[in-house]
């Protein structure tokens, strides 16, 4: 793909540890095939992120293909965007590490994704976890990325990696574009269907509390079907119903409609009709998904080329950006003899 052209560059990542989740869709990489066409989109497999947590590497690596199938699936043109692993390009991590020079520790031990894992993970308090956002800069940073689509969760870790690019432009001129976030209107929060005050997440002990991208027809109606309402009998978006507003949110989403049409499109049914066709909506969004993603899932030799032409077209635009830093910083270039 060619990225000198005139549209801007969108970036973003999602970790192959597990299987998405419909909050991983509808926050992230449903925006992301919406966004394709108006921007040179960089989409990476995060693995580098994903061993800051304990990963099995036998299942790290079939997550990877399975992540990479499911963004073709979703709708990801390698014709038009560039699809990558994160790992394959080594100026991801060496730009972390000249971005660490310029975060404070504070900075890092305030942030509420890592706070959270230290409590989910109180046997494995690593450093990588702690460092996780600087990575996550260098990611953005290195694309001389506009956009960036994510879920809710992230907008901090943007917002560190927007401090990063200006406090390193300050100090050594002008070198880092400064992202902005791209945070759906509606969906950039999915909560857990079990717990509604908390969010969707693969990682959740419940099975129940989640609908994975894998999930056959019959689990996501049953899980529709348990999930989590609020009291009274009104099926209407508000704070008060954290339950119904989600599946409210949920539906307009895989039901190509807004959380206020669903209003009326609801008015007067009842709870159980109600999540009856949540569920159909999303086994039918799901549907055609699916079928793709196994399909694309079974040719690993297209699956391996388009990691390796991706990998060369991000390496071509990262090393630029790398080496200009190093440059900025007053290394010595690297002479060829
Ligand atoms: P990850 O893998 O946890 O999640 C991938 C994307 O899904 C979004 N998301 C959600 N959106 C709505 N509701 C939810 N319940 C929900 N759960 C997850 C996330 O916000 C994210 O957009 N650090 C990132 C990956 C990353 C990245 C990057 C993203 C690495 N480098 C550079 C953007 C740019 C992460 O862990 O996402």
């Amino acid at each position: 793909m060619e990225t000198q052209n005139e549209k801007k560059i969108l970036l973003s990542a999602v970790q192959p540890s597990g299987t998405p989740t419909l909050g991983n869709y509808i926050g992230a990489l449903a925006n992301f095939t919406k966004l394709q066409n108006d921007y040179s989109c960089i989409f990476s497999v995060a693995d580098l992120h994903s061993i800051t947590v304990p990963q099995d590497p036998a299942k790290l690596r079939a997550n990877t293909y399975d992540l990479l199938a499911l963004y073709l699936a979703c709708g990801i043109d390698p014709e038009k965007s560039i699809l990558f692993n994160q790992s394959h390009v080594s100026a991801h991590a060496e730009l972390a590490w000249v971005l660490n020079t310029v975060t404070y520790v504070g900075e890092l031990n305030r942030m509420t994704q890592f706070k959270a894992k230290c409590q989910s993970h109180a046997d494995n308090i690593n450093m990588g976890l702690m460092d996780y956002p600087v990575l996550m800069a260098a990611d953005i940073l290195l694309y001389q990325t506009e956009l960036v689509p994510v879920g809710a969760d992230q907008k901090q870790h943007l917002e560190l990696a927007r401090d990063l690019a200006l406090r390193f432009n300050n100090r050594f001129g002008e070198t880092f574009r400064v992202p902005e976030p791209y945070i759906a209107k509606t969906g950039a929060r999915v909560m857990s269907l079990a717990e509604p005050d908390k969010k969707m997440s693969k990682s959740d002990a419940n099975v129940n509390a989640f609908i994975s991208m894998n999930d056959d027809p019959d689990a996501i109606m049953r899980k529709f079907k348990r999930a989590v309402t609020d009291s009274g009998s009104e099926i209407r978006f508000g704070q008060d119903k954290p339950g119904i507003s989600n599946l409210l949110t949920i539906y307009a989403v895989c039901a190509d409609t807004t959380v206020e049409q669903a209003e009326l499109e609801f008015a007067g049914a009842g709870y159980g009709t109600f999540k009856q066709r949540v569920g159909e909506a999303v086994v039918e969004k799901l549907r055609p998904i699916q079928e793709r993603k196994q399909k694309i899932a079974q040719d690993k030799a297209y699956l391996t080329k388009i990691l390796a032409e991706g990998a060369s077209a991000a390496e071509r635009i990262a090393y630029k950006t790398l080496r200009k830093v190093y440059k900025k910083v007053g290394f010595v270039p690297r002479e060829r003899m």
